[in-house]
């Protein structure tokens, strides 16, 4: 038998009464979160999304009240009126932020029952994730994501605030679309009016907010859903979430300032962690160099060192041969892990192979020198010299890579931050910026035969560089910056092209016809010659700020509704079949059955 709410109004969040509200009448509503039926006194923890208070039914005071609570079971939705009254003596719970009081239940009402659950909630069992997705609402309700998502909230609620008080406007852009290329596929939808037209979902709002500069509206910020059909990973959904800005009449020095308020802000705010200002700085080429990758993590070393001028005339025909083709050899000095086994060097041998590495020489600093395969091919002047470079002493793991530029940094880069995983090296606590600056303008696409923009095609080249963007287009550098944390890249942006000839000329280089530039920007070349003002911006992932300032493993743990890495939603089966109705309507045929 359900009972109505009725005209009860609740007083209370469970988790915020305190010794100071004893003797007060509340009511509370939420949730079984658990129930001891001492033969008599029936204890339940009643559970809303601020906590936990335990709620006493006593037969004697309310018979009825006393009998629903028998009903109960875990996940049944109640409302109680009662008393709080101070815990007995010895009963007082000190880990629970409720635990010096009780609620002495006069009346109760059962609003709702609930199916025996597909999992516990408690937090601590490891059940198969898809059956949590499958579940996701009660998922939600345990601790740690109802946290999650409410510390999401007021990170939100703060980069609002910041924004609106630095002068920006909060503004809408449209989701059905043409094409904004970031480097993914689109997500079409079919035009039912128009048939065979097709929107494209943002991959971001870039083109929509260069134009609200255009436009005069000086300062932009939306929070702002991005769609990207890539391939998925622990950092990475179909549908995340940017904290998107634009600003006009300014340079680097401007928008990097403004965002580093915004990030000490939320951390000061939400993580109760100052950042310290400003952000150290770093180029691209520093990082490739010193950490093989763009977003290196430096809560450690591990730095990698060239040795290609130190082997290039060695005995080891296959660092040689490489350095002498044009390749490089790099290594890093893994500290006191001169006594990792054979199994374990393997182990890092086939992880560096996933990024192409052909190999992994390695060398054991033991008290006679060298332990290595390779200590053979080498004169001890050339040993001394490496030891020299890498500071290696005994105990010490000496790691090697031979490659073209980009499988060394590569591999050596992801096998940095794989090592300091392994042992430890990295403090969770540790909060860790950096900006990266002046990264390339352009790189070679192998696989297409064609020069792509590093960040987007819509970025500046620097003012010195421009000269270059035809002749030597590899050498030019871009006026992006990406903001790193720990490892990960969690916002990126530039300044933009703001003249017409030098987009065209972008266009051109990307390989794009004038009329399929046309065809494709042909409002964003429109409108660049209508008065459009120097701008920049930038965009910052929130889903995966969210997931370092949690320290969540994935982003999955800071969305709501998220999808699989198959990119599916497990709770609304989302993707799924459609009527041939509704596709016929779209002057759609499949050529693959449902
Ligand atoms: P960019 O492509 O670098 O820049 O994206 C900005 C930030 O968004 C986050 N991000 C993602 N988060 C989750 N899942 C994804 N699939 C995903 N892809 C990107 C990252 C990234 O740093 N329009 C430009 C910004 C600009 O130039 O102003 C842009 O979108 O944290
Ligand atoms: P080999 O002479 O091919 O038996 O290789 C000797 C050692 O060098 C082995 O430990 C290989 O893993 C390593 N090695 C081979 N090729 C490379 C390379 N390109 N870069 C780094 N190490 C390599």
């Amino acid at each position: 038998m359900i009972d109505f709410l009725g005209d009860w109004k609740r007083t209370s969040y469970c988790g915020e009464l305190r010794a100071e509200h004893i003797g007060q009448d509340v009511v509370l509503m939420g949730w079984v979160s658990k129930r001891r039926d001492h033969g008599g006194l029936i204890f339940v923890d009643l559970r809303d999304r601020d906590g936990i208070a335990q709620v006493v039914f006593d037969p004697e005071r309310n018979a009825d009240a006393h009998g629903k609570a028998e009903g109960a079971r875990n996940e049944y939705v109640l409302a109680i009126k009662g008393t709080v009254a101070a815990r007995p003596e010895g009963t007082v719970n000190p880990k629970m932020k409720t635990g010096e009081i009780e609620v002495l239940v006069k009346e109760c009402k059962l609003l709702n029952p609930s199916k025996a659950l597909p999992f516990t909630l408690d937090g601590f069992v490891d059940v198969n994730e898809n059956i949590r997705l499958k579940y996701r609402y009660l998922d939600l309700r345990t601790g740690q994501l109802q946290q999650n998502l409410i510390l999401r909230s007021k990170v939100a609620q703060l980069t609002r605030q910041y924004l609106t008080d630095n002068g920006f406007l909060e503004l809408e852009t449209p989701f059905l679309t043409k094409s904004t290329p970031e480097g993914a596929r689109d997500f079409l939808v079919p035009s039912r009016i128009n048939k065979g037209e097709f929107y494209a979902l943002p991959q971001s709002p870039q083109l929509f907010k260069q134009i609200l500069m255009v436009s005069g509206f000086d300062r932009y910020f939306q929070i702002v859903r991005c769609f990207r059909d890539e391939d998925l990973r622990a950092d990475r959904q179909p549908e995340f979430t940017q904290i998107d800005c634009e600003m006009s009449f300014i340079d680097r020095e401007d928008i990097i300032t403004v965002m580093e308020g915004l990030m000490a802000r939320i951390f000061t705010e939400a993580r109760g962690v100052k950042v310290e200002l400003p952000i150290q700085r770093m180029t691209y080429q520093e990082a490739i160099r010193r950490f093989g990758v763009d977003n290196p993590d430096l809560r450690f070393g591990l730095e990698l060192v060239e040795l290609s001028d130190i082997v290039k005339n060695s005995g080891f025909k296959v660092f040689a041969d490489v350095v002498n083709g044009g390749g490089i050899v790099k290594g890093m000095n893994v500290k006191g892990a001169g006594s990792m086994s054979r199994k374990e060097i393997d182990d890092l041998t086939e992880f560096a192979k996933i990024y192409g590495a052909k190999g992994l020489a390695y060398v054991k600093m033991t008290a006679e020198g060298w332990q290595s395969p390779i200590a053979k091919f080498f004169t001890p002047e050339e040993i001394a010299t490496m030891d020299k470079a890498f500071d290696a002493q005994e105990g010490d793991l000496l790691l090697f890579v031979a490659d073209k530029p980009k499988v060394v940094n590569d591999s050596l880069g992801k096998l940095r931050n794989h090592l300091a995983a392994k042992m430890g090296l990295t403090d969770p606590n540790e909060y860790r910026f950096v900006w990266i600056t002046d990264f390339p303008l352009l790189e070679w696409d192998e696989e297409e035969k064609r020069w792509a923009a590093v960040h987007h095609p819509f970025t500046a080249p620097m003012d010195e560089d421009l000269q270059y963007v035809e002749s030597d287009p590899g050498r030019c550098r871009a006026k992006a910056y990406d903001l790193v944390l720990n490892g990960n890249e969690i916002g990126g942006g530039s300044i933009r092209i703001h003249q017409e000839e030098v987009q065209s000329l972008m266009f051109k280089m990307l390989g794009l016809s004038e009329e399929s530039a046309r065809g494709k920007f042909g409002f964003l070349l429109d409108a660049l010659e209508y008065g459009t003002p120097p701008h920049g911006g930038i965009a910052f992932g929130l889903d995966r700020l969210m997931m370092l300032i949690t320290g969540s493993d994935s982003i999955r743990d800071v969305i709501a509704f998220p999808k699989t890495q198959k990119g599916a939603c497990l709770m609304s089966e989302a993707p799924s079949g459609v009527d041939t109705l509704q596709l016929r309507d779209l002057g759609i045929r499949l050529a693959v059955k449902q």
